[in-house]
């Protein structure tokens, strides 16, 4: 079922970054000189996507245009909802119209430096029969729980914090949107919907390079990844 299809990926890039601030959108901001979204959607492109679906907010689309021109793979663009999850759901719909999907992964173009590993073992864990699939890290922090004035450590070891591309068998990934917009429920990605309708989320290794680029400080970290690790062809993380 998931070969015949091709590989689709959903690039959510509708948010304003209002975190990071500046002029111009998160997605559209440059590292070395290309936009995010387009190193991120140049990443799924090695790791196997064949084509994507970038939502965006709407009126930006001239410039997401721009941005995306030199693309290796196709694109269309989709105009984004208020919340994350509305803009995937819209993102949805737009395959829906063209065709269909085997494997279906989500991607922050908030990540422009995940490896093409981690894209390809996202897409191999799917066309191996998990339905949900997300890549993830563990976590290096002692985590504190706070209650109220006093606070408790938490056991960190069970722990992992969730990146992005997640994947997906297309019809999961429809019927998770389906049921989460019905029951008006609040998730904070797609991984979430999914366990929502009861499916099993598979885990495989992130990396620190897929890390959000969230506050002004990730800027300049993701700016020194790009110069460390030019190519960017680099194994998963497995610690
Ligand atoms: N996103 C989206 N539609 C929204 C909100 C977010 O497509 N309504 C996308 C963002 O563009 C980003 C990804 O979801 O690539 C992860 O969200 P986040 O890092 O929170 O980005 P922003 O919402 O843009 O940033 P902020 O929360 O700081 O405003
Ligand atoms: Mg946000």
């Amino acid at each position: 079922m998931t070969s015949e299809y091709p590989v689709v990926a959903l690039v959510a890039a509708a948010g304003s970054g209002s975190r990071l601030g500046g002029d111009v959108p998160k997605a559209l901001r440059e590292l070395a000189g290309v936009p995010l979204v387009a190193h991120s959607v140049a990443r799924l492109a090695a790791g196997g996507v064949e084509r994507v679906v970038v939502i965006v907010a709407d009126g930006l689309q001239q410039d997401f245009e721009q941005a995306l021109a030199a693309a290796p793979i196709p694109w269309r663009l989709v105009v984004g909802g208020t919340e994350r999850q509305h803009s995937v759901r819209r993102g949805l719909a737009a395959i829906e119209e063209s065709g269909s999907a085997g494997v279906v992964l989500v991607h922050d173009a908030a990540r422009p430096m995940v490896p093409p590993a981690v894209v390809a073992e996202v897409i191999a864990a799917v066309r191996a029969g998990h339905t949900a699939v997300v890549p993830a890290l563990p976590v290096v922090d002692s985590i504190r729980r706070i209650r109220g004035e006093a606070s408790e450590v938490v056991d960190r070891a069970p722990l992992r914090a969730v990146q992005t591309p997640q994947g997906f068998a297309y019809a999961t990934l429809l019927a998770a949107h389906d049921h989460v917009a019905r029951s008006g429920l609040e998730v904070t990605d797609d991984a979430a919907c999914c366990e929502a309708i009861g499916e099993a989320v598979h885990v495989v290794p992130g990396s620190r390079l897929a890390m959000k680029v969230t506050e002004p400080t990730d800027m300049v970290i993701a700016e020194a990844l790009l110069a460390a690790f030019p190519d960017q062809i680099l194994t998963a993380h497995r610690t």
